[in-house]
């Protein structure tokens, strides 16, 4: 199956329908501003962050600083900074902005002055309108601008974006479980890892398990591979990415039990699809073709990744649990279980609505959310679980 299909028929090149390939063309958190949007459902990824914020501090505080044309920045020194997988939302500027301005403080003890870009970057299908509209507000608790110059580089963090020797500090969180593509076995229905009736691979077969492990070290070595040539040396590698246990097959992607029930790519997003099929709103190939992108790794594939690479010294790597919600929010959450649903389906649809719009259209995704939304409200023996969600951070200095 190739990711850019042809319908002489209708005089179409190129298919705006997801197949599994070219993700690039599809993937992106929902944009703008509303209830659906990314930006209003990214509580999880700002959980993440507040996670990592002091292990980023301390990154930043024990950096090289780079002073006159040191590090590529020519005669007068410009500081470069880049977001990887960046989406559109709060997050977004409250990362960069805690990196320029502790180098800022750094620098201004020194003595110097640096100029600071700072290069927003994502999937070309992001939202990059809403982040730029949002880069003209003034910093939180303040009054002044933002004090950097920015930038929007769309492309895929799996490829080059920037020149050679260019970055001193590359910082990517939530984004990197997002693979370059569904491998292409798991889309053939003739190979053992055709993944038929599951979303994703938990509980699926040893085969398709592989096929997406062995995608996930492929992406991971590119990533890194680029990575290693557009930064300058000591400049700052870091990372937050979901991920799992050491001790955990990939198979087990999900660490515990309760989690991989509760997880929103697992039982109740199949159920929705089987909802869908068997009302004959879509078809069973239609429903088997749609896959999730994403892989849970563990920090030894990171460690194999990087260590086959090159070119970085990893100074702190470390796995980290974070629950879905604090136990009061569970609480209220679980005596309100149209709301819990409601919340759970926007915020799946945040991430996956997207490319679940690209594989079926908008009228029937609107349906498949809906079914995901009841489905997670009437389930009482969820609703009192807990799901934990795993991530890996790394800080790597480039050598
Ligand atoms: C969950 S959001 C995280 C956004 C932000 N970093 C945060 O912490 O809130 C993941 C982002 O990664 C982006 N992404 C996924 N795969 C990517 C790729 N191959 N290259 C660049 N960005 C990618 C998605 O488009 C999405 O915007």
């Amino acid at each position: 199956m190739k990711g850019l299909s042809s319908f002489p028929e209708n005089g179409c090149v190129e298919s705006d329908k997801w197949t599994g390939q070219g993700l690039h063309r599809f993937l992106c958190v929902q944009g703008g501003d509303h209830d659906r949007s990314y930006a209003k459902n990214s509580e999880a990824s700002a959980f993440a962050i507040t996670l990592c914020k002091p292990m980023l501090l301390q990154a930043i505080g024990s950096m090289k600083l780079f002073v006159g044309g040191e590090g590529g920045g020519g005669g007068s020194c410009s500081i470069r900074v880049a977001d990887l997988g960046c989406a559109a939302g709060y997050n977004t500027l409250a990362t960069v902005d805690t990196v320029v301005e502790s180098l800022r403080e750094r620098y201004t003890e020194l003595g110097f002055e640096p100029e600071f870009e700072a290069f927003f970057s994502d999937l070309p299908s992001n939202d990059f309108n809403s982040l730029f509209r949002s880069l003209s507000y003034t910093m939180p608790d303040d009054v002044r601008p933002r004090s950097y110059f920015a930038a929007g580089v769309p492309g895929s963090f799996y490829c080059r974006l920037f020149p050679r020797g260019k970055i001193h500090v590359a910082v990517s969180l939530s984004a990197l479980h997002w693979l370059s593509q569904i491998p292409s076995t798991v889309l053939d229905k003739g190979s053992r890892a055709w993944n038929g009736g599951r979303a994703w691979i938990d509980g699926a077969s040893e085969e398709v398990v592989e096929a997406y492990s062995r995608q996930s070290e492929e992406d991971l070595y590119n990533f890194f591979k680029c990575r290693r040539e557009v930064m300058v040396e000591g400049g700052v590698l870091f990372l937050l990415m979901g991920g799992r246990p050491d001790s955990h097959e990939p198979r087990n992607q999900l660490g515990d039990d309760e989690s991989r029930e509760k997880h929103p790519f697992t039982i109740s997003m199949d159920r929705a699809w089987q909802d869908l099929l068997d009302e004959g709103l879509v078809d069973e190939e239609t429903r088997d073709a749609f896959n999730i992108p994403a892989y849970m790794r563990s920090m030894e594939e990171v460690e194999r990744a990087i260590v086959k690479c090159g070119g970085f010294e990893v100074q702190v790597m470390e796995y980290k649990r974070m629950s879905e919600n604090s136990s009061e929010k569970k609480q209220e959450l679980t005596m309100d279980p149209v709301s819990y649903g409601r919340a759970k389906a926007n915020l799946v649809r945040a991430t996956l609505g997207p490319i679940v719009e690209a594989h079926i259209g908008p009228h029937l995704s609107e349906q498949l959310f809906l079914r995901f939304e009841r489905r997670v409200s009437s389930d009482a023996y969820l609703l009192s679980k807990t799901c934990f969600y795993g991530v890996i951070i790394v800080r790597a200095i480039r050598k």
